[in-house]
C-alpha cells in the first residue's frame, strides 16, 4: 500500500512509503510501522491504543479519526491512505499538533466542576435514574480526541470559537446536580465565542468517534441561555 505521510510542521510536505498490508490493520498500525521500519524520525502521538485517551486523532484521506480504531480496510481508497495532523490546531512536528488551545477552550467555557461541599462533608452522589443525568449520559463520555473541533468549519473561520467539544462539556456541567457554577457557566459560553456561534452544520456529531453529539449539547446549551436570559439571571 502507498502512505503519504505529513512532514514537518505547517510548512512541511507528504512523504510517500510503502507498507505491506494485513489483516485487521489499523491506521494507528500503519504509522507505527512507518515509524519503526521506514522513518525513526516520525512524530506522533498515541497511548492506549483502544480507543480510550483520545491521543491518536489524525487527518486519514481528508477526514479527522481517531487511528487506533479506524481500520485501513474501511477508509483506504484505491490502496493509498494519506495521514496529516488535525486540522484547526497548530502542527508542532509532523502528525503531532498542539492541543493546548483546545484544552484552554475547555477552561474558558468554565469547563471546571464547581464542586459545593467542603471536604468535611461525603461525595454528593447522582441516581442514575435522575433527569438531569439522563440528559448527559451520553456526552460525559467525551475523550478529548478533538476530532470534533478539527471537523468543525465554524472554528476555521473564527479562531475564538470555544468549539463543540467545549461546549459539550460545559453542557455536562450545566446540567450536573452537584454543580455551583451554572451561571458562571452560562456567561461563559453565551458571548460571541460561545453556542450561538454554532450553525448546527452536524459535522461534529457525524465524525465523533464515540457517536456522542455535541451539536445536541450546544442547543441544550443555547436553550438554557435563552431561559436564563428571559428570567434575567445573566
Ligand atoms: S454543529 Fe456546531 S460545533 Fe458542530 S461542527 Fe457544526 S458548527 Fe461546529
Ligand atoms: S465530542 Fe467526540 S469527537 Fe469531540 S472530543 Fe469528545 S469524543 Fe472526541
Ligand atoms: S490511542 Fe488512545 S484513543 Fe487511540
Amino acid at each position: 500500500m502507498k502512505v503519504s505521510v505529513w512532514k514537518g510542521g505547517a510548512e512541511g510536505a507528504f512523504h510517500e512509503f510503502e507498507v505491506p498490508r494485513l489483516p485487521s490493520q489499523t491506521v494507528l498500525d500503519v504509522v507505527t510501522y512507518i515509524q519503526r521500519a521506514l522513518d525513526p524520525t516520525l512524530a506522533y502521538r498515541y497511548a492506549c491504543r483502544v480507543g480510550m485517551c483520545g491521543s491518536c486523532a489524525m487527518t486519514v484521506n481528508g477526514v479527522p479519526r481517531w487511528t487506533c480504531r479506524t481500520h485501513v480496510d474501511k477508509v483506504a481508497h484505491a490502496e493509498r491512505l494519506q495521514i496529516g495532523p488535525l486540522k484547526n490546531l497548530p502542527v508542532i512536528r509532523d502528525l503531532v499538533t498542539d492541543m493546548r488551545e483546545f484544552f484552554d477552550k475547555w477552561a474558558r467555557a468554565k469547563g471546571q466542576f464547581e464542586g459545593r461541599r467542603t471536604r468535611d462533608r461525603d461525595f454528593e452522589g447522582i441516581k442514575p435514574s435522575s433527569p438531569q443525568r439522563l440528559q448527559v449520559d451520553a456526552a460525559i463520555e467525551c475523550i478529548g480526541c478533538a476530532v470534533c473541533y478539527s471537523a468543525c468549519d465554524v472554528v476555521a473561520w473564527n479562531p475564538d470559537y470555544l468549539g463543540p467539544a467545549a461546549l459539550n462539556r460545559a453542557w455536562t456541567l450545566v446540567k450536573d446536580e452537584r454543580d455551583g457554577a451554572r451561571l458562571e457557566r452560562l456567561r461563559a459560553v453565551a458571548g460571541d465565542a460561545g453556542c450561538h456561534s454554532c450553525h448546527t452544520h452536524m459535522s461534529c456529531t457525524e465524525r465523533c468517534p464515540k457517536h456522542l453529539s455535541p451539536t445536541a449539547s450546544i442547543a441544550g446549551l443555547k436553550r438554557e441561555v435563552l431561559k436564563s436570559s428571559i428570567r434575567g439571571e445573566l
